[in-house]
């Protein structure tokens, strides 16, 4: 045999025992999950589709809780794409990036009208659908569809860059971790095969603490028990700003609440907030101070806003209207309103377990 051809057979059939090592060990250890089947394709498509968009910047651990209401509530495909955008929200109070609701209410409309109610099928098709990109593309159709699509998230590029000991910016070795992560796909099982290794990721390959001694790859990763091990994947960290705010609570003499709804575009669109700002104060007359504030952070900032109570029948802001306290639930709001009034409000933070 040509030396060549023989070292190819050798990383093949390494690559080939990777997978089914890391697929056996998916069957006994991989986490049971609501929206999972194992041993191929959920039957579901549209269980899929509402995972996956919710588990986009979100944790597996947050998902649980919100997955189960808004399935029963939205069943399928047709019942989310002829609900009202606002009933959608409700569901999706505290997930956090609400233009994720948006775009899956979209999406389930799209596929409607446009697909007769039928999940396409090709990536050209679903890279067509709105708030899909290619990690979602790509874990949609193996999970769906059991199509021979490779994910690559965070979780896989931290992996890839262990068990082969690739310590260069991972900016600057993107298609490097891109070939040896779809070299290791196991074509026969797409579908597992993407879940085992999320759950690797998640359970055993961790930023800090990696279980090694669990790992099904244990006796192939280059990485192993070097000093450096946490340090890899070796990622830029962009610093993450800070700014300052004000938001206002603000009261008639009926001892109603003034709030107004975000425009449908951009952060945090379409809920509902007490008037704020990330950038010092609104001038309002007569304004208090609470003493109280809140911190919260987005994805590139931290945000600090001062809680100031303000005692006006006439509204200072030109969309604000004035509710009833009690009627506060039936509005959605953004977790960083609910702290604000489980701040200021603490009678209220009944509120907060009415959403969903
Ligand atoms: N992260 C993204 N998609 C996931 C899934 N289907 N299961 C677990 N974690 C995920």
């Amino acid at each position: 045999m040509d030396i060549g051809i023989f070292f190819a057979y050798i990383i093949i059939m390494t690559e080939y025992h990777l997978a089914a090592s890391l697929l056996n060990w998916y069957q006994h250890h991989g986490r049971s999950l609501p929206w999972r089947v194992k041993g191929g394709a959920h039957p579901d498509p549209y269980v899929v589709l509402v995972s996956e968009f919710m588990l986009q910047q979100t944790t597996v651990k947050t998902v649980l809780d919100y997955f189960s209401p808004f399935m029963r509530r939205f069943p399928t495909v047709e019942s989310l794409a002829a609900a009202d955008l606002e009933e959608v929200y409700r569901y999706w109070q505290g997930l956090g990036y609400y233009t994720r609701a948006r775009s899956l209410h979209t999406t389930a409309q799209t596929i409607v009208k446009d697909f007769g109610g039928r999940f396409p099928q090709t990536r050209e098709n679903v890279l067509k659908l709105k708030g899909i990109g290619a990690y979602t593309a790509s874990s949609f159709l193996a999970l769906a569809f059991n199509l021979p699509e490779t994910v690559i998230d965070g979780n896989v590029i931290r992996i890839i860059c262990r068990l082969y000991h690739l310590t260069e910016p991972v900016e600057q070795i993107l298609p490097l971790i891109r070939e040896k992560a779809q070299a290791l796909t196991d074509p026969q099982h797409p579908a597992d095969y993407a879940s085992a290794i999320m759950d690797l990721g998640a359970v055993i390959c961790t930023p800090k603490k990696p279980q090694c001694l669990l790992c099904p790859w244990q006796n192939a990763c280059l990485s192993r028990g070097l000093p450096e091990l946490e340090q890899i994947p070796d990622r830029a960290k962009p610093a993450k700003k800070e700014k300052n705010g004000s938001v206002y609570l603000i009261f008639n003499t009926a001892g109603q609440i003034l709030i107004r709804k975000r425009s449908e575009k951009g952060l945090l669109s379409g809920l509902y907030e007490f008037p704020w700002t990330d950038e010092g104060t609104l001038g309002f007359n007569d304004a208090e101070d609470s003493g109280e504030a809140v911190s919260h952070i987005f994805t590139h900032i931290r945000l600090n806003l001062k809680i100031y109570i303000v005692h006006t029948n006439a509204s200072p802001v030109a969309d604000g209207r004035f509710v009833d306290i009690e009627k506060l639930s039936d509005y959605p709001f953004s977790t960083l309103m609910k702290k604000v009034y489980a701040k200021s409000l603490p009678s209220l933070s009944s509120v907060s377990d009415v959403s969903v």
